[in-house]
C-alpha cells in the first residue's frame, strides 16, 4: 500500500512539473495488488509487482498487460469467482522480457469442481485459465493452477518463451469423471518455446502443440490425462495455421492416462505440414487405450477411420519409449495415416509392454516396430 501510494505522489508529481525528475522505473518501487480495482494503474506504472491474495471477480478476466521487463509475483491464493457462464480466460499475462513467479506456496484457484459437468467443452460456458503471450527471453516459473474449468494453460504468439516448475493439479477433476477437456499446455502460433520441470494432473492432452516451431517439452509429469499430443489442423481455410516443425518431447514420464503419445492430425483440415518431431526417453506407466497411437483420421473429436494425406507427418523420431500398459482395450503402437501421409519416421528402442491387443499400422509401417499392417 505504501509503495503503490509513493506512486501516486510521484505521477502527481511528474504531471505537476511535466519533465520528471525521477520516475517509478528509475526509483524501482515495488507495487503490491491486493484488490481488483488497483490492477489497471499498477500494471501501468510498476515494473516490480506483487498480486496477494486476489479475488477476481467472476466474469472478469485478471488482464494484465505488463511493461517491458516487469517481474511479476503471486502470493498466497488468488481465486476467481463463479457463478457467470462465459469463455474466459480468467487471466491473461502479455508482455516481452517478463519474469513471473509464484512465490512458494501460492496458487491460483480457478474454481473447477463448480464448473465441470462431465461434458467439458461441450456443454459451454466454461472459462479457459490462464493464457500467455510472452516475447523477448521471457520466463513463467513455479506457478500453481489448481482445478481449470476446462482448459487451463494456452500459449500464443508468444516467442523465446521458458516455462518451468509448474504444478497443474487439476487431479480433483478425476472424481465421477467430472473434469473434461482440461488441456494441461495448449500452443499455437509460437516459436521457441520451452515448458520443463513441470507435473500436471489432468484429464486431456497433457501437451498439445497445434502449431508452431522449435517447441521443446522436457521432465513434464503427466498424470490421468491423454498424453503428450501434437494436434494439428484447427484451421479448415488457412494452411499457416498447421504448421509444426522441430518439436522435441524428452525425459517426460506418462501415467494412468489414456495415451502416453498421440499425433493427430485433422481429416478434414485444409493443408498442413509436421515435420521434425522428436520423443526421447520417455517412459509411460498404466497406459488404458494406446502407447503410441499416430493418426490421420482424427475429426471431430474422434477417429473418423479414413486417413488422409492433407498434413503429412515426415520425419517422426522416437527413441526409448518404454513402459507398461493395462486394461482390455490397449494397444502398444497404433500407426493409422493415409495413403503417402507418414515418411522418415525413426523409431528405436519402442518397448511397450502388457497391450491386450496387437500393434496396427495402416499404410505405412515405422521402421523399428512391429506392427501387423
Ligand atoms: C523513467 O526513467 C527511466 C530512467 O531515467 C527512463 O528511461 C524512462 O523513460 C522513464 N519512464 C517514464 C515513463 O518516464
Ligand atoms: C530446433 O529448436 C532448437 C531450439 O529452439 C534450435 O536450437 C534448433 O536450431 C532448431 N533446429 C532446427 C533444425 O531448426
Ligand atoms: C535414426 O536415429 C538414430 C539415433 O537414434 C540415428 O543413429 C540414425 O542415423 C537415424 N536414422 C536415420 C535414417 O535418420
Amino acid at each position: 500500500m505504501w509503495c503503490f501510494n509513493l506512486i501516486l505522489v510521484l505521477t502527481t508529481i511528474v504531471y505537476a512539473t511535466g519533465s520528471p525528475l525521477y520516475n517509478e522505473t528509475s526509483v524501482g518501487a515495488s507495487c503490491t495488488i491486493t484488490s481488483f480495482s488497483q490492477v489497471n494503474s499498477v500494471v501501468k506504472s510498476c515494473t516490480n509487482i506483487i498480486i496477494n491474495g486476489l479475488a477476481v471477480p467472476t466474469g472478469k478476466t485478471l488482464q494484465l498487460d505488463l511493461k517491458s521487463g516487469t517481474t511479476l509475483t503471486f502470493q498466497g491464493t488468488t481465486s476467481f469467482g463463479y457463478g457467470t457462464k462465459w469463455e474466459g480466460p480468467l487471466i491473461f499475462i502479455t508482455g516481452n522480457r517478463i519474469t513471473v513467479n509464484g512465490a512458494p506456496g501460492s496458487k491460483l484457484d480457478g474454481q473447477g469442481p463448480h464448473y465441470w459437468d462431465g461434458k467439458g467443452g461441450a456443454n459451454k460456458g466454461k472459462p479457459k485459465f490462464f493464457r500467455i503471450k510472452a516475447t523477448g527471453g521471457s520466463t513463467f516459473s513455479n506457478v500453481h493452477l489448481l482445478n481449470c474449468p476446462i482448459q487451463c494453460v494456452s500459449i500464443q504468439n508468444s516467442n523465446h518463451l521458458t516455462l518451468s516448475g509448474w504444478n497443474i493439479d487439476n487431479s480433483a477433476g478425476d472424481r465421477n469423471k467430472l473434469g473434461h477437456n482440461t488441456d494441461g499446455f495448449d500452443i499455437s502460433n509460437s516459436d521457441t518455446v520451452t515448458v520443463k520441470n513441470s507435473v500436471i494432473m489432468n484429464q486431456d492432452d497433457c501437451v498439445a502443440v497445434n502449431s508452431g516451431k522449435n517447441l521443446h517439452f522436457s521432465n513434464l509429469q503427466c498424470y490421468g490425462g491423454h498424453g503428450l499430443s501434437l494436434s494439428v489442423g484447427m484451421s479448415k481455410t488457412d494452411s499457416s495455421k498447421n504448421q509444426v516443425s522441430n518439436v522435441t518431447f524428452s525425459d517426460c514420464t506418462v501415467k494412468n492416462s489414456r495415451n502416453g503419445i498421440h499425433v493427430k492430425t485433422h481429416s478434414d483440415a485444409t493443408y498442413g505440414s509436421v515435420n521434425d518431431i522428436t520423443y526421447s526417453n520417455i517412459q509411460l506407466y498404466g497406459i488404458t487405450n494406446y502407447g503410441i497411437n499416430v493418426q490421420q483420421d482424427y475429426k471431430d473429436g474422434s477417429s473418423c477411420g479414413v486417413p488422409t494425406n492433407n498434413i503429412p507427418i515426415k520425419g517422426l523420431k522416437m527413441s526409448k519409449i518404454t513402459g507398461t500398459m493395462s486394461g482390455s482395450n490397449s494397444v502398444a503402437v497404433y500407426v493409422m495415416c493415409g495413403s503417402s501421409g507418414c515418411y522418415n519416421f525413426n523409431w528405436s528402442g519402442v518397448s511397450i509392454s502388457g497391450a491386450r491387443k496387437g500393434s496396427f499400422c495402416k499404410n505405412y509401417r515405422p521402421p523399428g516396430v512391429s506392427c501387423e499392417m
